[in-house]
């Protein structure tokens, strides 16, 4: 058994790969099958008197996803897709398949989202769920390479964190619980407890609205580190998108380039990102005419507008107190705004990254939760973190699939995550 990534080490050599038929031609006494096992499609050419009688007819007749086992020799062609074909011995059919939905001609989104479980051996779906193993890993590595400690967050949580219009509740045995929004206040924890730990998972957001950047349930990486100011946090968010950007690059230009990705505009994703205020993005944006006023949160429009200004993500810091979370921490410089920061992907992919400095002092965690009209009750053990040795302490998430969009270039998030969740789309 060999598998198609690994052919070249077996050139001249008999072997048999088990995979599925992605298509196939005939011409006179060949046939040839695109047989795709997962790591690689390779050309498998039969010539009729090369093979057992009934193998060849049987061959020419299978359907596209029909699984089978095809023996033969390794052959170097340069005129073979990949470079290599199997020259065909012997073709065992496992699982001759029935009439496959998904063709070659051009299919609608809805189709393909129905089908997205058959969806996923496309070449193209292949290239984007490999770039985002590629993200998910190299996010991991970013921050076990740096101390930091895994520390995984409940799904099950008693409170928001990040409003209450997105939460979904769950009965739970009788009493209302909401899937989480954020590990969040449990990476202050925990950052409490370990000094900077992280946490990746699935969070879930009551999203009403359909537009191209938001899942009902998307996964987010979290860092959480304890005496570090806003300052340190736009430090360690450049610092890991740079290093993130770069391994994937490293690792995944092939899939890339599949997908059409102009290389060039990630190669340029270096230290140092532009850091600009809420004050001054706005000023640019009515500068060219766009009407905001202050106070209110950028929305998509306005990220599109800001990011494409820049030829690398732009870091936007200290928004106004009044559109942000109840945790976030006042400007002592000017208490109207919070010490956050919202990190914009170049070319229109918006909001990567959002996070700040947190609120660490009691008496006004307490008020802002309270300003917030959030109940106290259910973040009585988050407010002990004020009272047993508070430091300063600062964060981020950063959204992987929006992440995987901006990487691939592509529009929407729906193909990054393998069974998006949407406001109209809970299956497969
Ligand atoms: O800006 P958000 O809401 O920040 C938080 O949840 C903080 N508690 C994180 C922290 O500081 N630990 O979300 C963070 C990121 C966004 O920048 C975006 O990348 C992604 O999560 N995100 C979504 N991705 C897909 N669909 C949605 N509905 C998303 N909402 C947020
Ligand atoms: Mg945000």
């Amino acid at each position: 058994m060999a598998h198609v990534a690994r052919v070249a080490a077996h050139v001249g050599q008999t072997v048999t790969i088990e995979g599925w038929l992605a298509g196939k031609r005939s011409s006179g006494k060949l046939v040839f099958l695109q047989v795709r096992d997962g790591t690689g499609t390779i050309q498998c050419t039969v010539f009729r008197p090369s093979v057992p009688p009934g193998v060849f007819a049987e061959a020419s007749r299978l359907p596209q996803e029909s699984s089978l086992r095809v023996t033969g020799a390794v052959k170097e062609d340069a005129r073979a897709p990949g470079g290599f074909e199997l020259q065909v011995q012997d073709v065992d059919v496992v699982s001759p398949a029935h009439e496959y939905p998904i063709t070659p001609k051009e299919h609608g989104t809805a189709f393909l989202l129905d089908r997205r479980h058959l969806w996923l051996r496309s070449s193209r779906q292949h290239a984007i769920l490999r770039v985002r193993a590629s993200v998910v890993r190299a996010c991991r590595s970013y921050f076990e390479e740096r101390d930091f400690t895994l520390l995984d967050a409940p799904i099950f949580t008693p409170a928001a964190c990040e409003g209450t219009t997105t939460l979904f509740a769950v009965d739970y045995f009788g009493d209302r619980v909401y899937l989480t929004q954020s590990g969040q206040l449990y990476m202050e924890a925990g950052a409490m407890a370990f000094g900077k730990v992280y946490c990746l998972g699935p969070t879930f957001r009551a999203e009403k609205s359909k537009t191209r950047r938001h899942l009902t349930e998307f996964w987010m990486i979290e860092p959480e580190v304890a005496y570090l100011d806003l300052a340190g946090d736009m430090d360690l968010a450049e610092d890991f998108i740079v290093s993130v950007v770069g391994r994937v690059l490293a690792e995944r230009r092939a899939e890339l380039e599949l997908l059409g990705r102009d290389l060039s505009a990630l190669e340029r994703v270096q230290r140092p990102f532009p850091r600009i205020s809420y004050d001054e993005a706005l000023e640019a944006l009515q500068a060219e005419g766009h009407a905001h006023e202050w106070g209110d949160d950028f929305g998509a429009d306005e990220e599109t507008v800001l990011a494409s200004r820049y030829d690398r993500p732009v870091m936007i810091h200290r928004y106004p107190a009044a559109c942000k979370a109840f945790y976030m921490k006042n400007d002592p410089d000017d208490p109207r705004l919070a010490l956050c920061v919202d990190v914009l992907a170049p070319e229109g992919h918006g909001e990567i990254i959002g996070g700040g400095q947190r609120e660490d002092d009691l008496d006004v965690l307490q008020a802002k939760i309270a300003a917030h009209g959030l109940p106290e009750e259910p973040f009585s053990w988050y407010l002990d973190l004020r009272r047993y040795g508070s430091v300063p302490h600062a964060g981020f998430g950063m959204g992987i699939e929006r992440m995987v969009a901006w990487l691939c270039g592509i529009h929407h998030v729906r193909e990054t995550i393998p069974f998006p969740r949407m406001l109209e789309r809970t299956t497969p």
